[in-house]
């Protein structure tokens, strides 16, 4: 594989870390065993992106429709959460790495959003990679709470209809401090964007793997950023407009 390239790495990598539960099951062991072992693997992934220069990470850690899962389930996957947020946040400090989180916090269990506030509070200062944890996170419920805020605001005559645009939309989502993701991974074979920022993935390129989360490695994560450095990104426009631009860089 060609050594990537430090200047066309995504600003912005976004994740589908699917497979925890199969990767489990295929060893007979419990599916929280699996999230275990994805934590460890969420480690290397924060770690090297940090390395690699990538200025945002955005990880789908759990979905508006994992709540539908066994209690005991969803449980162990709150105490999980909690633990690394604890446990990484030195790490953090020290790879000067901060914490951001999108999603529905107001249905996070309270010791979970407190970790979570500690963290964000001490890493705030940090001027590295922003680590985003999509947590009781949806796309739909996402646009539907922007959507809301957006009909109050033009009710309360703060904003007329003519200033809507797709930039004044940005700013009502959970991402309105984030660019939108250049490079999209799922891992466990699965070929689906599943509810995972809808309107902020217009533009960004897919990448699917058979392997589970768990077994990611750093040489899968270096083969799908060497994927993501061979691919021309238009953004609707021809190629021949690209070649005559320069090349619309990845970043
Ligand atoms: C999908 O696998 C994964 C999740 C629902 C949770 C992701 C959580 C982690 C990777 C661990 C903790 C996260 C952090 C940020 C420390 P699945 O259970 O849907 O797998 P399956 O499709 O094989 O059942």
């Amino acid at each position: 594989m060609a050594p990537l390239d430090p200047h066309k790495m995504p600003v912005h990598l976004a994740v589908i870390m699917d497979g925890n539960g199969r990767w489990a099951q295929q060893r007979m062991l419990k599916r929280i065993v699996g999230h275990q072992r994805g934590a460890e693997t969420v480690k290397m992934v924060v770690e090297q992106a940090s390395l690699l220069g990538i200025k945002y990470l955005t990880l789908f850690a759990f979905s508006t429709e994992n709540w539908s899962r066994p209690a005991l389930e969803v449980r162990a996957l709150m105490t999980l959460l909690k633990k690394y947020i604890s446990h990484e946040t030195a790490r953090m400090m020290r790879n000067n790495i901060r914490y951001n989180i999108i999603g529905n916090r107001s249905e996070l269990p309270a010791d979970v959003n407190e970790t979570m506030d500690k963290a964000i509070h001490k890493t705030a200062s940090n001027t590295g990679m922003v680590l985003t944890l999509a947590l009781s996170y949806g796309g739909r419920q996402e646009l539907c709470q922007a959507a809301v805020r957006l009909a109050e605001d033009v009710a309360a005559g703060k904003l007329s209809t003519a200033e809507i645009t797709t930039e004044l939309i940005d700013s009502y989502l959970d991402t309105s401090n984030l660019p939108d993701p250049d490079f999209l991974i799922r891992t466990s074979g699965e070929k689906r964007i599943s509810n995972f920022l809808l309107w902020q993935l217009a533009y960004t390129e897919l990448y699917f793997t058979e392997t589970n989360w768990p077994d990611f490695t750093i040489n899968e994560l270096q083969k799908a950023l060497a994927d993501f450095q061979s691919r021309e990104r238009r953004f609707g426009m021809t190629g021949d407009q690209i070649t005559q631009r320069g090349g619309l860089s990845n970043a």
